[in-house]
């Protein structure tokens, strides 16, 4: 390979180039990136194609063109789902069923690999704190443990055990390093993580994705403690490969290597592509600085061609691991996207991870509803199908349930209605009424608001994460009609539900929940499945409290009680510390007990024993947690912390006795130096 050969497969372009083979001139993205047909001709990856005939036609031409006849990866966000989207990965989160995400990956794996991709910018896994991040949605949450847990479950979910199983995507574990902590909560602005809570709480995901064989990482947009991470040769040199031994590709994200200009930390492209390089940046997504400026950069001795070849022989690596020289189409085939793309046994799939992923936070027993009832269904999200969330793939509203379709198909109700309401952006008077009539004449209303799905997702932080005020005003009109009100909330963030809780007989978090989001809200509702979701995000009373999260490091003057007289403690004067809704909570229809809770310790493994009962009425699932603190040790440690966790199904009347061993890793946390200590005591 020339070495300029070799700077074209560390370049990735988007399926705009390739479609024009043959018939461009040098003018469009070509022009504006002052690139050749001949780079074209020999480029690494692809992003963004869609679809068997797209991929197939790409890939063949392709190879026509390229004089090293090496295929072409295609890449795509596929974050919750191909075609068939199941819930945000929040959602899926609060499921607490990392084998749950699991079947989701492989699932989306089956359907993007049907239309050519083989590789899924997923699991992002940045850990969250502040709800005012659109993208939170794309999280599981403010635990480094169930964050992991979730990490490696993604990547085999994609991955299997071989890659080269044609329906496997190779998973791209993101964004390294701490893009969750922006500050104040707006994206892609700076962070500033200590090494003790960057190895303790950020980096523990990005970890697990790597020891379950992520084949590639992506480096983060933000500048971690003063540093751009597309330009940080500590962060994936030192950290990702050397330490934690990362031997898959490494991409940057989109146009991030000339955005170091921005940064103010390159003061042109070349240096741009010089310090990208040199931090272990393989392949430049979208920008062309490399081809620019790399044989420059070799010849002038800033760069060794040595480096270039080792990123270039991962990038071909990946396509070997992938089979992609034995065949560059792998299972890509218009055939194999009609068998799976959407096919029943995926919609049940994404069906019960949404159940699942809903979590129903207030309930004075009026859930599940009775059979026979006239029920009023209220909002944008009543017949609307845009549920699917951000990030939703190739899937298409015109396949998604909506919930009036499925509580109507149901035959649970004697009579069903709906109104729209209200959108987000304002309230018209006459929408307003007709709702209004609609919950007069029905039994209960359930309301169905929430946030836009724009509202969530990149680039879309708040500075106010209330239901919008057309929603709020939809709300107040229908609990005024005095018709008991149920409130279920879309959104891809937790929102401040204060009043919504208290003036509501139930409220369900039902997040964006994917095509089959509306039968998950129908069987809630009418009993059919169990509510079982438990919050891995916790939900603030209001803005001041944020960023809020349960494992947060113990202060010298603590608050012990709600409403402590003393003054000088860490508190506010106006709001409790506490949040609305903690880490790990959520109710079902059912009631459970824990007794007999013993722990026994015999050298570095506690044993911990429990009996749960199910105390009430209906079948139901409890997800019995486990947190511990550690009382004294050489750092400051967190107050509490999430250590293992079961989920256990009963009958009414019936219990089960529990048994958790936590060894000496789960006693174990991470100091500056990103290793793990153990330190005995209490
Ligand atoms: C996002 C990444 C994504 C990439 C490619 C970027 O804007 O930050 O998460 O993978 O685009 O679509």
């Amino acid at each position: 390979m020339t070495l300029r050969q070799k700077l074209s497969q560390l370049t990735q372009l988007d399926s705009s180039f390739f479609l024009k083979y043959g018939t461009s001139e040098l003018t469009g993205p070509l022009h504006g990136m002052n690139i050749k047909e001949e780079d074209v001709a020999c480029c690494g990856s692809v992003l963004g194609a869609i679809g068997a005939d797209v991929t197939r036609e790409i890939q063949e031409k392709h190879l026509a063109a390229d004089p090293l006849k090496i295929p072409v990866l295609f890449m795509l966000d596929v974050i919750h789902g191909f075609r068939t989207i199941f819930p945000i990965n929040l959602g899926l989160a609060c499921a607490w069923e990392p084998e749950t995400a699991r079947q989701a990956a492989e699932i989306s794996a089956k359907e993007a690999a049907a239309s050519g991709i083989h590789v899924s910018f997923a699991p992002m896994e940045d850990l969250v704190r502040d709800p005012r991040w659109g993208r939170v949605m794309e999280s599981t949450g403010e635990d480094p443990y169930l964050n992991s847990l979730y990490s490696a479950a993604f990547v085999k979910g994609f991955q299997g055990n071989d890659l080269r199983e044609p329906d496997r995507v190779a998973a791209c574990i993101k964004h390294i390093a701490g893009y969750g902590a922006a500050e104040a909560g707006r994206d892609y602005n700076t962070t500033e993580i200590g090494l003790n809570t960057l190895f303790e709480f950020y980096m523990p995901a990005y970890r697990a994705a790597v020891d379950a064989g992520a084949a590639m990482a992506m480096a983060s947009f933000n500048a971690l403690n003063g540093v751009p991470s597309t330009a940080n040769r500590w962060l994936l040199n030192d950290i990702l490969r050397k330490k934690w031994g990362f031997k898959g590709t490494v991409i940057s994200d989109w146009g991030a290597v000339e955005k170091l200009r921005m940064h103010g930390v390159a003061k042109d492209r070349k240096e741009a592509a010089y310090k990208a390089l040199n931090a272990g940046i393989d392949i430049e997504m979208m920008t062309s600085d490399y081809l620019q400026f790399g044989e420059e950069l070799v010849r002038e001795g800033k760069i060794n061609e040595a480096e270039i070849d080792a990123a270039v022989l991962r990038v071909l690596d990946l396509k070997d691991r992938l089979g992609l020289f034995e065949d560059p189409y792998r299972s890509a085939s218009a055939d194999n996207e009609k068998l799976l793309l959407l096919c029943e046994e995926h919609r049940k799939a994404a069906c019960e991870a949404a159940a699942k992923s809903m979590v129903l936070l207030e309930n004075n027993g009026i859930l599940p509803l009775k059979k026979g009832m006239r029920v009023a269904l209220i909002g944008p999200f009543a017949e609307g199908k845009d549920i699917l969330g951000g990030w939703g793939c190739t899937g298409r509203f015109d396949e998604t349930v909506s919930v009036y379709d499925a509580v109507k198909a149901s035959g649970y109700f004697s009579e069903v209605t709906a109104a729209y309401g209200a959108g987000f952006d304002g309230a018209d008077d006459a929408e307003l009424e007709k709702a209004v009539k609609t919950a007069e004449n029905s039994d209960v209303a359930v309301l169905l608001i929430g946030e836009h799905q724009d509202m969530s997702g990149e680039a879309a932080s708040r500075t106010d994460i209330s239901l919008p005020a057309a929603q709020k005003k939809l709300f107040d009109k229908i609990v005024k009609t005095g018709k008991p009100v149920i409130t279920v909330i879309f959104s891809g963030r937790p929102l401040l539900l204060s009043e919504t809780a208290e003036r509501s007989e139930a409220l369900i978090q039902a997040w964006f929940p994917g095509t089959e989001g509306g039968r998950a809200v129908a069987d809630l509702i009418t009993g059919k499945t169990e509510p079982q979701g438990r919050l891995t995000m916790s939900f603030p009373r209001n803005m001041g409290q944020i960023p809020l999260y349960y494992n947060a490091f113990s202060t010298g003057r603590p608050v012990t009680g709600e409403n402590p007289a003393e003054r000088y403690l860490s508190k506010y004067i106006d709001s409790p510390n506490t949040p609305l809704y903690p880490f790990g909570y959520g109710l079902s229809y059912s009631h459970t007990e824990i007794s007999g809770v013993s722990c026994e310790v015999s050298g570095d493994k506690a044993t911990v024993t429990a009996e749960v009962k199910n105390t009430g009425e209906r079948e139901t699932t409890e997800t019995v947690q486990i947190y511990i603190r550690d009382m004294y040790a050489s750092v400051v440690r967190p107050v509490k912390q999430l250590k293992a966790f079961k989920k256990v199904r009963l009958m009414p009347g019936e219990s089960e006795k529990i048994i958790f061993e936590l060894g000496r890793e789960s006693f174990s946390f991470y100091k500056e130096d990103g290793d793990l200590h153990f330190e005995g005591g209490r």
